[in-house]
């Protein structure tokens, strides 16, 4: 009897002690919670119209009990909004809380929970300007949680996933979605309304999530140590976007001028190209102090220096290979902290 005790006792003592091990080497991931159509709420579950961002955290966290599996959760609503409200003080506020939570060492990992629209740019945005290689995971959904088949629940289980995989530990911002984890820098969305909408178009995703594990098969160069401190900052340099097309005319980049804008990203045709009227228009904004970055609509491929266009004679930059909308990013934050041109340039090469 008094053997079966002790034998009961030992069974229970290892019980007790793989329990403790497993709670340990639970990550702890803090998810922060933005809005989207992740949190999107629809009349009914097979029409499309929904409003994005409806749904508050506490639900988002209860509608996936698998998650509390692999992690130990806590959840916080930075904002409840679609992300094509999304502003410059909301990314200042995410990214100073994430920084906030990494310097206090509460948590091993985070997830962002974020509509699609904007996502890359926030993406970027906080791989630019948080001071940690701890992993940053933003996913969304292209189906409103209340729809027939919709993708967040199984989008954010992978997400926590990712956050909290050993194989994750120093791999910065990245997203997850649709089972593939992409660079922040390179992200991009590429279909209105399909579940498979996250591409690399240059560079294809950096890992893949399939049942229950998470594996990396690249990563990206292209993220310095030296991040931009937004610490204290209220708002960025304005920095305006202008489409090029057949025919344009030169009224956006004067309108960027007059509106006093620091810096324009021309969306060029093909390399970065622009005509006539609008070429003109872009000098004398350079020769106003604007730095103008010429980048592409094309959606892949570089904008190289000095080819087709002679940007030494003009004055102009390039937005190497970062679509327009990142490379209004890049150039809002590196002008909070220079205006020269060789700097900037060089950020656009190594950023
Ligand atoms: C949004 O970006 O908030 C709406 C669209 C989406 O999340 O897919």
């Amino acid at each position: 009897m008094r053997k079966i005790q002790q034998i009961l006792f030992a069974f229970l003592f290892i019980l007790h002690v793989q329990g403790q091990v497993t709670k340990e080497n639970k990550a702890r991931i803090i998810i922060l919670a933005t809005g989207g159509t992740i949190a999107g709420s629809g009349e009914s579950s097979t029409k499309s119209a929904y409003t994005a961002g409806k749904i508050p955290i506490d639900n988002l966290l209860n509608a996936v009990p698998e998650m509390y599996k692999y992690a130990d959760i806590k959840g916080e609503q930075i904002a409840q909004i679609g992300s094509q409200d999304i502003n410059i003080e909301t990314w200042l506020k995410l990214s100073n809380r994430i920084n906030q939570i990494f310097e206090n060492n509460e948590a091993d990992g985070i997830v962002v929970t974020h509509g699609t629209d904007t996502q890359e740019e926030t993406a970027y945005f906080l791989s630019l300007t948080i001071n940690s290689k701890k992993p940053v995971v933003l996913v969304g959904a292209m189906r409103p949680a209340t729809a027939m088949s919709q993708d967040g629940n199984k989008n954010l289980l992978d997400a926590v996933m990712v956050a909290s995989s050993p194989e994750s530990k120093e791999i910065g911002v990245v997203t997850a979605m649709n089972e593939e984890i992409f660079a922040a820098r390179d992200v991009t969305k590429t279909i209105t309304t399909s579940t498979a909408t996250f591409q690399s178009r240059n560079f294809g995703p950096i890992g893949l999530i399939y049942d229950g594990k998470v594996s990396y098969y690249y990563k990206t160069l292209r993220n310095p140590a030296k991040k931009f401190n937004i610490k204290g900052l209220k708002t960025l340099p304005l920095v305006e976007i202008v489409y090029g097309y057949a025919d344009a005319k030169p009224s956006a980049i004067i309108a960027a001028q007059n509106d006093r804008a620091a810096g324009i990203v021309y969306a060029g045709m093909g390399n970065g190209n622009f005509n006539a009227s609008a070429g003109k228009a872009l000098e004398n904004a350079s020769k106003n102090g604007i730095i103008v970055c010429r980048s592409s609509r094309t959606g892949g491929g570089r904008v190289t220096l000095y080819n087709e266009v002679d940007d030494k004679a003009l004055g102009f930059i390039v937005a190497d290979d970062l679509n327009p909308q990142k490379a209004r990013i890049l150039l809002m934050l590196a002008l909070t902290e220079t205006k020269d041109k060789t700097i900037i340039q060089d950020m656009f090469f190594n950023y």
